[in-house]
């Protein structure tokens, strides 16, 4: 459960590769903070770019503005009193890094899920297409990830259960409004 009697806005920025577990861990989280009647908003980036980016590619420039265009959004959301979940691969640390400085209460979670077990998973089958050079640009395949070197909360969804990557994410939000009051 969420302790946040002040209505803390709040950004938690789940990063990783596609298929490491973020959009599943964000929608359990958001699940509970809907149960509990928090204020929160999700800006998923398949759905984002679906949505609103679907002109904007896979290249620095493309990810560049969409992670931009979701930092942008998630700050102005927090601002007032939502819990914002932005679950982006958002691949580059300086940008994260400046997302961060940015907005008021920040969390960076890093769902790190090694590449080989994202490329077994293979939900979509995108990782398949990309080994054979089908898809250009492909994180982790022929584009590059820039892992964090100090994240709020690192996770790893191949040795933990979703449910004990929540309650890691939950326990260290609970310290930090803690800490905030
Ligand atoms: S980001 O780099 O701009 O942050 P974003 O999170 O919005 O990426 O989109 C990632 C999703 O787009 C992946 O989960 C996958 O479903 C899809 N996708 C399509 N092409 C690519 C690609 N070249 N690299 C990574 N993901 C891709």
């Amino acid at each position: 459960m969420l302790n946040n009697p002040k209505n803390q806005g709040m950004v938690l920025w789940f990063t990783g590769l596609s298929g490491a577990g973020k959009t599943t861990i964000a929608n359990k989280i958001a699940k509970i903070l809907s149960e509990e009647g928090s204020k929160y908003e999700l800006i998923d980036g398949d759905v984002l770019r679906e949505q609103l980016n679907w002109d904007l590619g896979f290249d620095e420039d493309g990810r560049k503005k969409n992670v931009n265009i979701a930092g942008y959004t998630a700050n102005l959301l927090s601002k007032h009193g939502v819990i914002v979940l932005v679950t982006l691969i958002s691949p580059f640390k300086e940008q994260r890094d400046r997302i961060k400085m940015s907005i008021n209460n920040f969390v960076e979670i890093y769902v790190n899920t090694p590449l080989e077990v994202c490329i077994q998973r293979d939900h979509k089958g995108l990782y398949k297409k990309a080994l054979a050079n089908e898809i250009p640009n492909f994180t982790g395949i022929s584009h590059p990830y820039e892992a964090p070197l100090k994240p709020d909360v690192e996770i790893d969804t191949s040795i933990i259960s979703i449910d004990d990557c929540v309650k890691k994410i939950i326990n260290f939000l609970n310290e930090k409004i803690a800490r905030l009051d």
